[in-house]
């Protein structure tokens, strides 16, 4: 039996027949292209993903919700002096190049409809920095304030890895050693309809989707990246996301807790802005740490406060991870098992007697998150939303390009400001021009303790640089 033929069969036996049902009228370059992605189908996988579809996904009935112990942001005399030990493990750990960096950038930021890889996009308030560039900076920032830095793994997705590949060539590494830099892919998926059968986005091509964030931990074990970073005697990996410039992988305070609580994985998260907030919260879930779906929080819970009103359900999740590369091999020996995410949406496919139409199908995706309650111990930190998380997910109104430049320059203008110096004159979108490189300063403290400081007059906005 030939190699189409042997595909043939079983894409008829588990029901998938249709994908091949204009296979006569492709060129030979378009069956080679479809027999490919067919011939990297987990056929197994399929079958547990249409049977989410027809049973929905696994609930408890009862399920109990406890919030998680969060180390907090305003500290008393004992977690200073804590905080205080944590800063240095944090610095001995990234001066003995413990600490490796995995950086997600495989989503598709359909949110944005940015035509090209999310961190390119550029968001630096006067110097129009990209999202990979402010990264790459904060990079270098922690190699040159704690030396020894570790590789920095980056995850892309088939759509997004070649384009990404280049930008980083083509802007230097963003002058980082291309030896420290090691791109790794997610796997893609096949969107489904809501029967369950395979949906196509071209004559040639199948509709794939990455498999989420939580398909990270598989392609570091599947890539190598695990095995370099073990090589390298990477002992811990901070996981950050691509869309929020103003994350700090390389606080040596978050890793320093970790490891002084001898975790397996911790997060940092930012305080409710209020209980109508749709943001996903950690908390423990019948005993197991997670991260709840506003959604799948009960109503009475959603507002229920602490004696001293605060929510008790605050811990929103800004996924920043810190994880053991040990924990990652372990997850990922015998293969992950995280639960799936079923997403509803509508897509545009490609029907062979139709030709392009909307379609109602489903994708599915894992979170990194759900990680958390496999993790021995965990640190819970909370961090100033302001300062350590303004993500860029739309193309307008919350959490867009606009507010995150808003929200750097108004933390810059504020450490100027403290500092005693004078402010340039606000720009055209409300805020005052101004911005500071990572590699001069991170933080309030590191600024104020440098100051006196000369800006370059840029346009006539102030860049500290
Ligand atoms: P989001 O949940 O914001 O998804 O990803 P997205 O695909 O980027 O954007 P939308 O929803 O289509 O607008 C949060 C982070 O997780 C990464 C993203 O690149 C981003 O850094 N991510 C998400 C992946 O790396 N892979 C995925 O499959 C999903």
């Amino acid at each position: 039996m030939s190699r189409v033929e042997t595909l043939i069969d079983r894409c008829r036996a588990a029901g998938q027949g249709h994908v091949l049902a204009h296979w006569d009228g492709l060129r030979p370059k378009q069956q080679a292209n479809l027999l490919a992605q067919l011939d990297g189908l987990d056929f197994e996988l399929l079958k547990t993903l249409q049977g989410l579809i027809r049973q929905g996904v696994p609930t408890a009935s009862s399920q109990t919700f406890v919030p998680p112990d969060v180390f907090p942001l305003v500290r008393d005399d004992t977690q200073q002096r804590e905080a205080a030990r944590a800063v240095l493990e944090g610095e001995r750990l990234q001066a003995e190049g413990k600490v490796g960096f995995v950086l997600v950038a495989g989503g598709q930021g359909s949110r944005l409809g940015y035509d090209g890889p999310k961190g390119c996009f550029e968001v630096g308030p006067l110097s129009g920095r990209t999202l990979f560039g402010w990264h790459a900076a904060r990079l270098l920032a922690g190699r040159a304030r704690y030396g020894g830095g570790g590789p920095w793994y980056i995850m892309t997705s088939a759509t997004n890895d070649a384009a990404t590949r280049a930008f980083f060539e083509e802007q230097d590494f963003f002058g980082m050693d291309p030896d420290d830099v090691f791109f790794f892919t997610q796997r893609m998926l096949p969107a489904l309809d809501l029967e369950g059968r395979i949906l196509l986005s071209a004559p040639d091509s199948l509709f794939l989707a990455p498999n989420g964030h939580g398909g990270t931990l598989e392609a570091l074990a599947s890539s190598g990246a695990l095995a370099h970073a073990s090589a390298r005697g990477v002992e811990l990996l901070s996981y950050f996301q691509v869309d929020s410039p103003v994350a700090r992988p390389t606080d040596p305070l978050f890793l320093g807790l970790h490891s002084l609580a001898s975790a397996q994985m911790s997060s940092k998260v930012v305080k409710k802005r209020s209980a109508d907030e749709k943001v996903g919260v950690l908390g423990l879930v019948d005993g197991a740490l997670g991260c709840i779906e506003y959604s799948d929080l009960p109503d009475d819970l959603r507002g229920a406060t602490a004696p001293n009103g605060e929510l008790l359900f605050h811990a929103g999740n800004i996924a920043n991870h810190i994880l053991n590369v040990e924990f990652v091999e372990q997850l990922t020996s015998s293969g992950l098992n995280l639960p799936w995410h079923v997403a509803r949406k509508t897509m545009q496919v490609f029907d062979p007697e139709e030709g392009q139409r909307a379609c109602d199908g489903v994708k599915f995706e894992t979170f990194v998150f759900d990680a958390l309650g496999q993790s021995k111990n965990s640190v819970t930190l909370e961090v100033d939303r302001r300062t350590e998380f303004s993500p860029v997910k739309n193309a307008a109104g919350s959490d867009s390009p606009q507010t995150c430049r808003a929200d750097m320059a108004n933390t810059f203008a504020e450490w100027v400001v403290a500092a005693g110096g004078d402010l340039p004159a606000q720009g055209p979108d409300g805020f005052p021009l101004i911005e500071v490189d990572p590699r001069v300063a991170e933080c309030r403290q590191e600024f104020l303790d440098l100051w006196p400081l000369q800006a370059e007059d840029l346009g006539g906005g102030q860049l500290y640089s």
